[in-house]
């Protein structure tokens, strides 16, 4: 028994914000600089109010209509997201009351950028076990929220935004392989080092990176996992339709892809349009392929990811 992608869906929050919008909001910038650095060329910013569930429950909408199955046969909802609505309850809880779902088990999954390759992973364990059958996973993120935005080496390169995917057990092919991998002595290189204590923020809320150290670890681990995923299926990476990467800056996809010898027109592109919108990125971008028609059914599709923790993993798919 395989767990098999059936539908796909994703949601960004209102209109595109350019660079060139962001100087406009008084960030101390330039498109250029942004642009050679990272390829982003715009990202979505949701309007206070708008939480990763509500912009989770539009994404899951259009999966279940691409699936064709109702929220209520759904058996188990996994959101990957670093940005929650609450401390608790989880935003997979948030979501199941928003789809009006009862009775499947919803957890959240905590991996920053990797959070989807890590549900996807869990959620396929929990299929082939036999013990659900019909999963819901989900990437949504408000990383606006915990941006600095006097912070110009940090604030230009995140989105918000949600990708999700249904995922059923079927007799025909969908994931092949998984490999998925944390380090936590890289811990202090990207993370939000804050908490909520006696009603006051202790720390720090905002998010802070060492860039280059970010940079130069995405691109080793990036090869790595997908040559350990592509070999835990039989699968030579040159055999790979399209790579669908994390989102975080079109340098990294484009060293990952040479080090794999796979071409950009086999690698799903969208940091451009969308920013880095972390574990949103991945069901985005593969959403935004699905639909243009580019992955076709029988395809081998490689998504990848890594982030904070740090974490990284990938997850190899007949589509
Ligand atoms: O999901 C994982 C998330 N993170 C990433 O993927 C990030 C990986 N890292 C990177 O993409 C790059 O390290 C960055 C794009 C973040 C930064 O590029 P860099 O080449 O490492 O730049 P830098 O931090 O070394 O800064 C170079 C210069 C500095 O100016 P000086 O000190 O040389 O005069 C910065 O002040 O660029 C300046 N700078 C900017 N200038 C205009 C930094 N941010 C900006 C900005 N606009 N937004």
């Amino acid at each position: 028994m395989y767990a098999r992608i059936t539908g796909v869906g994703s949601f960004l929050p209102g209109q595109p914000v350019s660079n060139n919008d962001l100087i406009q909001r008084g960030v101390d910038t330039n498109d250029e600089w942004v642009v050679s650095r990272t390829g982003i060329k715009a990202r979505h910013l949701a309007d206070p109010g708008c939480t990763s569930s509500d912009l989770a429950f539009e994404a899951s909408r259009r999966a279940l209509a691409a699936a064709a199955i109702d929220a209520g046969e759904i058996d188990l909802i996994i959101v990957a997201t670093s940005t929650p609505d609450f401390i608790f309850p989880s935003t997979a809880c948030l979501l199941q009351s928003k789809l009006g779902n009862q009775g499947a088990m919803a957890f959240d999954v905590q991996a920053v950028c990797s959070g989807f390759v890590y549900a996807l992973t869990i959620a396929e364990k929990f299929i082939r076990s036999g013990s659900h059958k019909k999963a819901l996973v989900i990437g949504a993120e408000v990383f606006s929220r915990i941006l600095d935005w006097e912070d110009r080496a940090t604030c230009v390169l995140f989105g918000d935004g949600a990708g999700a995917v249904v995922l059923e057990a079927s007799d025909k092919p969908g994931i092949l392989a998984s490999a998925a991998h944390a380090d936590g002595s890289y811990n202090g290189i990207l993370s939000v080092p804050g908490n909520i204590c006696n009603g006051k923020v202790t720390g720090d809320p905002f998010l802070r990176m060492d860039g280059q150290s970010v940079f130069k670890f995405a691109v080793r681990v990036l090869s790595e996992i997908a040559n350990e995923c592509c070999a835990v299926a039989g699968v030579a990476s040159s055999e790979v339709d399209w790579l669908v990467p994390h989102q975080a800056n079109i340098r990294i996809i484009e060293s990952t892809g040479k080090k794999l010898g796979l071409g950009m027109d086999k690698i799903i592109v969208t940091v451009d349009i969308h920013g880095n919108t972390s574990a949103a990125s991945i069901p985005l971008a593969l959403d935004v392929a699905v639909r243009d028609g580019r992955i076709q059914r029988g395809q081998k599709v490689l998504l990848e990811g890594v982030g904070g923790g740090f974490t990284w993993g990938a997850v190899l798919l007949e589509f």
